[in-house]
């Protein structure tokens, strides 16, 4: 026997071991899989599609929107496409007001060589148009690799929330979806012509969940000759917790777990906190995985400004039986997870890639670059004539806050972004930016909502002796108490030089903002301090980015920004 060959055969052997063999290796793994704004994660396993995994995810207001992720490994994360990309597919996006408002809970699911996405655009409460508050949508694709793959929506009338497909074996599809909470909450379904979006005349009612507030996020599986019923209950926050029914027929009756909840972190002092609205899947071995959403907020529940991440979980599912799910935690004893393969398309960044951007003639913003709401292009150049490798934006009249801080309407608002995904990291831009007229201002913020943000910004204000100068403007606004806005000249030595803007999360509760000379960094002054309090609140998470406005006046401006660079510099797990 040879070497070679001696070599080859222990190499086959360990693989039999390690794929195939019992007792196998467990693995371990750090959650969260998709740290930062990914809440109310569905994932699925395709096995045609090069045993890939794939999830969506909710964006609220944020355009574009419902990003989808992919994995060969369960560990290594790619943004492949964001499912709606293209303004047509869905214009209403635009309108959308309230800040807990827009694309609530993607169920990703595929049949057949489709990639199928059920969301729901959900308008504010006291919407005025004639516009259900409730418009329900499925977004088609066969390669989510490709962006524009994504179909535009086919809408289909489902009064509520939080819609997933099921394909029956008798060939229809059941869609299930919660009854909104302020009627008579539950969990109803009907059947659905996934292609046209027409809806049949039986919507029935099928579970109403163990009691707890808002039954949700419901899923169904089917194994062993079972109809599984999967939802959340008790509401997004400190209660919630995930809870399991079965039936032998999909209409019902369905049986709770008796031990449910199946899956929650409430009444314990875990870091993670708020655990449910999940999603089950089987991977190529039989291992079953749940991915679910997540806050790091331990129960104080006073910091947490990524809001709620994805998380992953081992699923212990035997024949006939109930899935058993293992308690989420920031270190993970699982399965064994597949091999490491990074070897994946689409245009989007793995999650834990640096941003390292230039904006170099011919690009376009990258994947995982977010706007609120639907942006206006023209407002956003890369490398314009006289301006190479920079982004120039020009101001809107509204600024982030807009008028009653919770609409925009179609002028839009100056802002591009990406998710904070680390609880270090130090965000920096170089900022180009001088206007003759005042209030016109440009910046670089840290953005959870219209009524949530904290802002570096340099502002052209009236000083006391009557002239128009540049001021570093330094603001938070929250629902809770903020500290006093700070408003100071720039240096007589910087002004008209492009400035470095820089947000520094130093420590787990506290942002830094900073600025100085590009061409002399070691004069970096620390400007304001925020809490990070002021940006841990509702539905969506936060945000880095800049932005440009008139504060409400009549003319433009243009600020050239260059030299993005995002960087991870820890994560807290407990
Ligand atoms: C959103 O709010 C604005 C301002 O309050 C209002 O003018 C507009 O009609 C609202 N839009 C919708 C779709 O309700
Ligand atoms: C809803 O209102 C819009 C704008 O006012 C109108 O164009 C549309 O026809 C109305 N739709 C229905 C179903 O009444
Ligand atoms: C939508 O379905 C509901 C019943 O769930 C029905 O009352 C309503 O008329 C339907 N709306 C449209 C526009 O078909
Ligand atoms: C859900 O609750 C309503 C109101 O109490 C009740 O009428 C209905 O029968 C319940 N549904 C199920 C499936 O138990
Ligand atoms: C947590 O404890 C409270 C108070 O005892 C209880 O009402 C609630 O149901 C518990 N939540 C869960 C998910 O166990
Ligand atoms: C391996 O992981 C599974 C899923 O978490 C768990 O049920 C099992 O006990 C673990 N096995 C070992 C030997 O740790
Ligand atoms: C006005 O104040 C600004 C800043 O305080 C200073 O730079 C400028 O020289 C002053 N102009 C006059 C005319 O005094
Ligand atoms: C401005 O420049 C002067 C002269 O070069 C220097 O002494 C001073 O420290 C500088 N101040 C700032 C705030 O950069
Ligand atoms: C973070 O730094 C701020 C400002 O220095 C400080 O007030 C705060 O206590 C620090 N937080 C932690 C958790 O150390
Ligand atoms: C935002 O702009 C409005 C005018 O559109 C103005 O009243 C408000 O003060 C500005 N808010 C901030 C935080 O600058
Ligand atoms: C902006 O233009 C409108 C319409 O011409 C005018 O009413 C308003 O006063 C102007 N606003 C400012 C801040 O100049």
């Amino acid at each position: 026997m040879s070497l070679k060959y001696l070599i080859l055969s222990i190499a086959s052997f360990a693989h039999v071991c390690f794929s195939y063999g019992t007792p196998s290796r467990n693995s371990t793994y750090d959650n969260p899989i998709l740290p930062g704004f990914h809440p109310d994660p569905s994932c699925i396993f395709v096995k045609e599609w090069d045993e890939t995994f794939f999830c969506a995810s909710s964006s609220f207001s944020v355009f574009p929107g419902v990003p989808v992720h992919a994995s060969k490994d369960l560990q290594n994360w790619k943004l492949i496409s964001n499912a709606l990309n293209r303004r047509e597919q869905l214009p209403t996006l635009a309108i959308t007001n309230g800040s807990t408002s827009g694309i609530w809970a993607p169920a990703i699911r595929y049949h057949e060589g489709t990639f199928y996405i059920l969301t729901t655009l959900v308008f504010d409460k006291e919407l005025q148009t004639n516009l259900s508050r409730w418009d329900n949508i499925i977004l088609k694709s066969k390669n989510p690799f490709d962006a524009s793959s994504w179909t535009n929506a086919v809408h289909f009338n489902f009064s509520g929330y939080d819609t997933s497909p099921f394909w029956h074996e008798n060939g229809k599809v059941y869609v299930t979806g919660s009854h909104p909470w302020e009627l008579q909450p539950g969990i109803n379904m009907v059947t659905v012509d996934i292609e046209t979006g027409a809806v049949g005349d039986d919507l029935i009612n099928i579970w109403n969940g163990t009691g707890g507030l808002a039954p949700e996020g419901p899923h169904h599986y089917f194994k062993d000759g079972w109809y599984y019923l999967m939802i959340a209950e008790g509401g997004t926050g400190l209660n919630h917790m995930e809870t399991i029914a079965r039936a032998k027929d999909i209409e019902g009756p369905y049986d709770p777990y008796p031990r449910n909840p199946l899956l929650t972190n409430a009444n314990t002092t875990q870091y993670f906190q708020t655990v449910g609205h999940a999603d089950l899947f089987e991977d190529s071995r039989g291992y079953w995985w749940g991915v679910a959403l997540s806050t790091r907020s331990g129960p104080e529940f006073i910091t947490y400004p990524m809001g709620r991440e994805t998380v992953l979980y081992p699923v212990t599912w035997k024949t006939g039986d109930w899935p058993v799910d293992s308690a989420v935690r920031g270190v993970m004893n699982s399965w064994p997870l597949p091999p490491v393969n990074k070897d994946l398309g689409g245009s989007g960044p793995f999650i834990k890639d640096p941003d390292n951007i230039d904006f170099a003639p011919g690009s376009k913003l990258p994947a995982h670059f977010v706007h609120w709401r639907n942006p206006i292009d023209a407002n956003y150049v890369i490398s314009p004539p006289g301006h190479p490798n920079t982004l120039r934006l020009t101001s809107s009249k509204l600024n982030l806050t807009a008028l009653d801080g919770n609409y925009a309407g179609p002028e839009g608002q100056t802002f591009v972004g990406r998710r904070q995904v680390d609880t270090l990291f130090t965000y920096s831009v170089v900022m180009d930016f001088a206007s003759e007229v005042e209030q016109m201002e440009a910046g670089v913020t840290v953005f959870l909502t219209q009524n949530h943000h904290i802002d570096l910004g340099v502002t052209t204000l009236r000083t006391s002796n009557g002239t128009l100068a540049p001021h570093f403007t330094w603001r938070a606004v929250s629902q809770i108490p903020t500290p006093d806005p700070i408003t100071t000249p720039v240096s007589a030595n910087w002004t008209g030089k492009p400035l470095v803007m820089e947000i520094k999360a130093f420590n787990l509760t506290h942002y830094s903002f900073s600025a100085g000379p590009a061409d002399a960094m070691s004069m970096m002054q620390t400007i304001g301090y925020g809490a990070a309090s002021l940006v841990s609140y509702g539905f969506t998470g936060t945000l880095v980015g800049v932005y440009a406005t008139s504060n409400g006046g009549n003319s433009t401006a243009d600020a050239y920004f260059s030299k993005w660079r995002y960087i991870g510099q820890g994560q807290f797990l407990d």
